[in-house]
Formats: C-alpha cells, structure tokens, sequence
C-alpha cells in the first residue's frame, strides 16, 4: 500500500522511516519532505503543500492513508478536505485542531472541562492587559493567540518584561494575548493517539526548549528529547490519564468536535506530582516524535489504521525498553536568524541503535546543504539515558556543516535520576 505524510520536518522523516517499516506499505510519500527523505529509496518527496492538491494527489495514487505531521495543514483544515472527499486520514479535523491553533479556545474549554493548568486571562485591549500584570505580578507568562511557531511565548520574570511582551505580541502578533499565571515544576511530553472514543497512549518524552546548556538562552522548537521521562512516574501516568486526557477527550466530544489524530499535552509536573496542562499540541511533538518512534516496536501504519477504522480499543502497543535521545544539530544563528545553505557531510549511516533524522536539509545537486533552523537530529538508543546521549553525541561529532550548534546536556534530568 502507498502512504503520504505531509511536512518536511525531523518528525515527518521519522513517520516516513517507521511507517516504511511496516510489511503493508510499499512507497511512503513526503510532502514535501527534506534531503533526508530524499536520499532513502523506500521514501519518496512530492513538491506540494496545498489541502487541495495535496487530496487530488491522495485520490490519483490510490494512497491507503495520509498522516498529517504539522500544525499547520491542520490548522488549514486538511483533514476535513480528505474526508469530504472521502479520503482516509489521520489528524483532528480543523475545528479539533483548535485546541492548538488557539490559546484562547484552549485555555476556555480546560476551564469549562475542570482539566488543570494555569488560571489565565485573555485581553485585546492593551491597558487591561498591563493593569491585570500589574494586579499579578511576576513571574508571569504572557502568550500570544494564535500560531506562533513556539515564538508566541515570553515566560517573563519581571513585570516589565511583562509589559513590553504584552505591547510586541498586540503589535505584531495582532489580536488577542493570553496572560497565565507561572507554573513551577518539570515538563513532560505526554503524547495519545486517538479515534475520536478511544486512547492508545504514546511512551513518555521530555523536550529541551532552551538554546543553551543548562536550559539557558531564547526557547527554540526544541533541541532534542529523549523517551521515557522519568518524571512521569506510575502514579503521575494515572493522573495524566485520569485528570487531562479523559476529560479532554470526553469534553472534545461532549462539545461535538470529537478528537482524531495524536494529541500531545505539555505538562508541567510539580514537586507533588500534581501535573498541569501547559498546552495542547494537535501533532506529535518534534524532536519528541524521533525518540518516541525509534522506540516504538509496534507496526505504525497498523496503529494508525485503528485509528481511522475507529478500532483502537483492540490495540496494545510493544516498546524498546531502552532509553532514546535525539540531539538537535541547528543552523548557525538559530533560533534568531538561521544561516541556510551550509554543506553537510559526515552523516553516518543508520543502524539498529543510530538515526540521523533529517529537517532542515535539502539535495542540491546531489550535494546536502542545510535549509532550516533545525538541521538535523541525531538519535540513538542506549541501555541508560547516558550510553544514548554518548551514542547519539558520537554521531553529532562525526557529522560537520558550518557553524553548527548543538547541546552536549540532552537527557541531563534523566541522568540524574
Ligand atoms: P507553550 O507554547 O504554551 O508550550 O509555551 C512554551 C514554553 O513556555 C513551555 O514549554 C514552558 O516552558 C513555558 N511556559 C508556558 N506556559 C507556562 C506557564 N504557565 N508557567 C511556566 N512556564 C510556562
Ligand atoms: N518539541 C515541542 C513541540 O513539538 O511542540
């Protein structure tokens, strides 16, 4: 059976890797995929991004299932084209969607639906925003509405940063700003698959936002993860389950948009293992979806065709019990202004243990040259979350482009454990 995944990011490549794995699909196609995607014979790259090309494409090549891997087509209502037009595929429909494309939409239906996370206001008018920072004082976390590409967020430790992020975002941004109160604790990716009644939970991750060591310097889209997180202890998973994922799901359909496709709840856990809703993500997550799926034993496609067929309650899924870690290797100048057409050579090949998962990177001339932020994410398997950050550093170090900027800390919580 022929496949389509649409993006072209680190987390689409390894949907194209894992779901090329399955003994069912014979060509996976990436739209419009990156170098990496390019270079893998099983896995083939079609130039097309728009819903409705993108469907025509679907009907033409008889493509059994289309999985959906960023926000943005989702956003744009890509899976409500496919079904109208009879097209099966994974992802939440626009409307779904909205609990990601809308601080707003999200922060109301958690209130509505008793699902913990940070109390909020949400303003668009300026003076109001800055009276309601003055009322709170920092540390506060001002957001702006809308799809922002982890940019919209400015965790602000004084009231003044507060004020002049609040003044940027309605100037820029535009719209509407959402004010939360600061969350204390340590984050988790905690990731479900779901057919609109029914839930299959993904293995456990933990991202690193910041640039920097130590989790220093200006958030990024993340520079590198690592599968499990052990702050999701047993009792924090039932909690999870229990307080966030159930009632979302029952209030998704409860609202009348029932939720299909992978939901992803950032959390934030705090020292009693209460955990909180940070925020909703409508995808997987991406460096998260490298490490979850190098450790995912289970055949992808298969999941995801329960998924469609609405079966999932059949499904029980098989783990590597080693720990994955994926480094993020970044363009010079990410996350401010990304430096794009630096050579990349040195790439080991993949093995059993190491994938070099490809985002930013385009085959010109034969030639791989970086093309985005995120180049590259080195991700390996290993006894203990030190023998992965050993392994998926080795390859980080053989590989060379210009200018190149990873972090040597990845999994450094999990160490400590
Ligand atoms: P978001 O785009 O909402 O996930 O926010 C990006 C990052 O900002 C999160 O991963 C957190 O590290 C941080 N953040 C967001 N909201 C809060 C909050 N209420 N309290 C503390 N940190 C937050
Ligand atoms: N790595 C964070 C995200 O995908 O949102």
């Amino acid at each position: 059976m022929k496949v389509l995944v649409i993006g072209g990011g680190g987390r689409e490549h390894a949907l194209a890797w894992k779901l090329a794995q399955s003994e069912r699909v014979q060509t996976v196609f990436v739209a419009p995929g990156n170098g990496g995607t390019a270079q893998d014979p099983a896995l083939r790259n079609v130039p097309l991004a728009d819903p409705a090309a993108l469907a025509d494409f679907a009907s033409a090549e008889k493509i059994a299932l289309t999985v959906v891997g960023p926000e943005a087509p989702l956003a744009a209502g890509v899976v409500d084209v496919f079904r109208a037009r009879g097209l099966r595929i994974f992802g939440p429909t626009r409307a779904a969607a909205q609990l990601e494309s809308s601080k707003a939409y999200a922060k109301a239906f958690m209130q509505r639906h008793g699902i913990p996370t940070a109390l909020y206001a949400a303003f668009t008018d300026a003076a109001l925003a800055h009276a309601h920072v003055d009322r709170q004082g920092a540390p506060i976390v001002v957001k702006a509405d809308g799809l922002a590409a982890g940019k919209g967020v400015v965790v602000a430790m004084t009231a003044e940063e507060a004020h002049a992020a609040i003044d940027h975002m309605l100037a820029t941004v535009g719209g509407r700003v959402v004010i939360e109160d600061f969350l204390e604790g340590e984050e988790a990716s905690f990731i479900v698959v779901c057919d609109g009644r029914s839930v299959v939970t993904l293995a456990t991750s933990q991202d690193h936002k910041r640039i920097g060591e130590g989790d220093t310097g200006p958030n990024t889209g993340g520079m590198g993860a690592y599968s499990p997180a052990p702050v999701v202890t047993p009792n924090v998973h039932a909690k999870v389950m229990h307080e966030i994922i159930g009632p979302t799901l029952a209030g998704m359909a409860k609202d009348g948009v029932p939720y299909t496709g992978f939901l992803y709840a950032g959390l934030m856990i705090d020292a009693q293992g209460q955990p909180r809703t940070v925020e909703f993500n409508c995808r997987l997550g991406d460096p998260e979806a490298q490490v979850i799926l190098m450790r995912l034993k289970s055949d992808l496609f298969e999941l995801l065709m329960h998924a469609t067929d609405g079966t999932l309650d059949t499904v029980e899924l098989q783990w590597d019990r080693r720990t994955a870690l994926g480094v993020v290797m970044a363009a010079h100048g990410y996350p401010a202004a990304p430096r794009a057409g630096d050579a990349i050579v040195g790439i080991p090949a993949g093995t059993a243990e190491l994938q070099v998962f490809h985002a930013g990177t385009v085959l010109r001339d034969g030639q791989l040259v970086s093309s985005g932020g995120r180049v590259l994410c080195a991700t390996a398997l290993g006894d203990s979350p030190r023998l992965a950050q050993q392994r998926a550093l080795e390859a980080a170090r053989q590989i060379h482009f210009d200018g190149a900027q990873w972090r040597n800390d990845i999994g450094h919580r999990a160490i400590k454990h």
